[in-house]
């Protein structure tokens, strides 16, 4: 089994934590893609009924293609429950997201879920967040070059992310870049997640501190298993 394998059983393992009459924030990345596909086979075969919130317009048309009931966060006071991958997640539970650019619209359906369920495959696992995957940052055009030299100084390598098969910076969904910031280990990502809250230009950053609820692992050897990082907090 190879690392896609071992995403698919993560995948697949969250959309059965899904019920019925549920709202479900929908995750974007190659490892959501399964639990979008396993909601749709079970709308299909089981008539499940839940009706999903996707995080980036890569989600959305792929929630359509599943044949997933969308609706958006105007008249939702929460969603009960949230899935989506993550780069990286130390043993506390926080993570590094946005490897997909989608970031800051996964943490506004995040923070309004009753759980976050978070699924990786075993490599996702650091001892430390930032040692292999920068974070990204996403950045106010106009205020790119003020930014990026903030970011320097508090101790990060910043460079723009230049899109692939387009000239140019990669565009968000929102209309803005990202800046992928690179910190040879962040020793603390609670304090450098307020202080990349602080500046201005910053839409959000991929640091996500205390918010997964529960964390799926799929192993290659076909293995998953299901860890509770915390309670669910009565008030979300
Ligand atoms: C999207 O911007 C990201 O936050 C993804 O959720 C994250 O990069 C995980 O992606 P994969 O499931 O493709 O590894």
């Amino acid at each position: 089994m190879n690392t896609d394998a071992a995403k698919k059983v993560a995948g697949e393992a969250a959309a059965y934590l899904a019920i019925q009459g549920q709202h479900v924030g929908l995750g974007t990345g190659s490892t959501t893609a399964y639990t979008l596909a396993a909601l749709g086979r079970r709308i299909k075969e089981e008539g499940l009924h839940i009706t999903g919130v996707p995080t980036s317009s890569a989600s959305e048309r792929l929630a359509r293609q599943h044949r997933i009931p969308l609706t958006t966060l105007d008249t939702l006071q929460h969603l009960d429950v949230a899935f989506d991958g993550a780069d990286e997640v130390d043993p506390a539970g926080n993570l590094i997201k946005g490897r997909g650019a989608a970031h800051t619209r996964e943490k506004v359906v995040a923070a309004l879920a009753r759980r976050f369920v978070v699924l990786v495959d075993e490599s996702k696992h650091v001892a430390q967040l930032g040692t292999r995957t920068p974070v990204p940052v996403e950045v106010l055009p106009m205020a790119a070059g003020p930014v990026m030299r903030m970011l320097n100084g508090l101790g990060g390598e910043p460079a723009l992310r230049v899109a692939v098969r387009k000239d140019g910076p990669v565009v968000t969904d929102q209309g803005f870049w990202i800046v992928d910031v690179h910190f040879n280990g962040i020793s603390d990502p609670v304090a450098l997640a307020l202080a990349l809250d602080r500046i201005p230009g910053v839409l959000d950053h991929g640091l996500f501190i205390s918010m997964a609820t529960d964390l799926i692992t799929g192993r290659k050897d076909g293995s998953w298993d299901h860890h509770i990082c915390q309670a669910v907090p009565d008030a979300r």
